[in-house]
């Protein structure tokens, strides 16, 4: 290879592993029985019968694989199927299946806006939607996060642009697990006539009485013009999908969204897997009251053992421990003692705020929280 290229990439990996953010893969073993509090099945349905079945019908119906791009015969009957229950389960008319979340957004954010537009984001919007972002050509502001305030002052400051006002939020933020008061943005949305842009990836099947997301659970339904969401979190699938009332968003993401055309399509076993999945977070509304008391339960817990974390009633919950060599070791610790926890640092979060972030499921075992605090009091003392 290329003696130049092979320096480069090497003084840049040296560098991440100067300062302790060196990424590396780890292999998970099938048979790793650890307490999960990191990957994103925040209702256990990556493994529950009824899903699994779906996708393993779907398997022998389909085969392995949807083997072609959705234009040409990767698009099946449940793919079909699944964007339109997607679609009114959350109160919207059209709906379309994609890859990943992070196609989704990149397609949207990169596609609908364009060089005139003005795109005002939250701070600390998704990798994805940024990317998209930056490809669109449109000029970007960014306000602080979750500060509508200075969201309405920017509304104000820009009363006679020419192009399109495109507004970009999350409904449950990845890295923190907080939320914005939607309600709100949906009267901002009113008052000022933008594009609202919501990622709902963390929050479907966690929030609304049947489990749709924090739209429904802040009793603005279908508020946003557009919802990206994701099959791969809450839905224990793989996949994701854009929702919108008018049919130009879905037309135009089939005819110009590259990573829709030109990418083999979901395999059908994943679209089975997230329609079940569909029906048992409906069938699960008695479980989320639970769910939301075990979040506050944890918080409270990790205050009382001194550590500051937000209050709120998310799957997601920042233990924040600064440096990245220290949340390393808190991460080591935990992996040590039975818990499967990953230790986020920069640049996936700001500087000085590497954490673990916390990843509440259902069905944790009893005495997860006291041994969990119990490590933490190990690492600490
Ligand atoms: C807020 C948000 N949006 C989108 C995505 C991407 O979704 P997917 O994992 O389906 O690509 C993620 C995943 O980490 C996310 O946190």
């Amino acid at each position: 290879m290329n003696a130049a290229l092979l320096q480069r990439l090497r003084q840049a990996l040296v560098q991440r592993e100067g300062s302790a953010l060196r990424r590396r893969l780890v292999a998970r073993a099938a048979d790793d029985h650890r307490v999960n509090l990191a990957d994103n099945d925040y209702l256990g349905l990556a493994r529950d019968p009824a899903v699994v079945a779906a996708a393993t019908a779907a398997l022998q119906a389909w085969g392995a694989s949807s083997s072609a791009s959705p234009l040409v015969t990767g698009y099946t009957e449940l793919h079909q199927k699944l964007e339109r229950t997607l679609a009114a389960w959350q109160g919207y008319a059209h709906g379309l299946v994609l890859n990943t979340g992070y196609s989704a957004n990149a397609a949207v954010l990169g596609g609908l806006p364009r060089k005139g537009d003005l795109i005002l984001a939250d701070r600390l919007v998704h990798a994805s939607m940024l990317d998209g972002i930056l490809k669109s050509g449109a000029r970007l502001r960014r306000f602080a996060h979750n500060d509508l305030d200075a969201l309405e002052l920017m509304l104000h400051e820009e009363p006679a642009l020419d192009g399109v006002i495109f507004v970009v939020t999350e409904s449950v933020y990845s890295m923190d697990g907080d939320s914005p008061d939607l309600r709100r943005l949906a009267s901002l949305r009113q008052r000022f006539g933008f594009c609202w842009v919501l990622d709902e990836a963390h929050a479907t099947g966690w929030y609304g009485a049947t489990g749709s997301g924090l739209q429904e659970g802040q009793g603005v339904p279908a508020a946003a013009d557009i919802v990206v969401g994701t099959l791969g979190k809450g839905l224990g699938s793989h996949g994701a999908y854009v929702l919108a009332h008018a049919p130009e968003v879905r037309d135009t993401l089939i005819n110009f969204a590259g990573e829709f055309i030109y990418s083999t399509y979901l395999a059908p076993a994943s679209a089975a897997a997230a329609l079940a999945a569909i029906d048992r977070v409906r069938e699960l509304a008695s479980e989320r009251p639970a769910l939301h008391a075990l979040s506050v339960e944890w918080r409270d817990g990790l205050c009382a053992a001194g550590f500051a974390v937000p209050s709120g009633d998310s799957p997601i919950i920042p233990l924040i421990l600064g440096d990245s060599d220290v949340t390393l070791r808190y991460a080591e610790a935990l992996r040590g003692a039975g818990f499967l926890v990953s230790a986020i640092r920069p640049p996936t979060v700001p500087v000085r705020t590497g954490r673990i972030r916390i990843s509440l499921r259902r069905g944790l075992p009893a005495g997860s929280l006291a041994s969990f605090l119990s490590v933490l009091k190990g690492v600490s003392a």
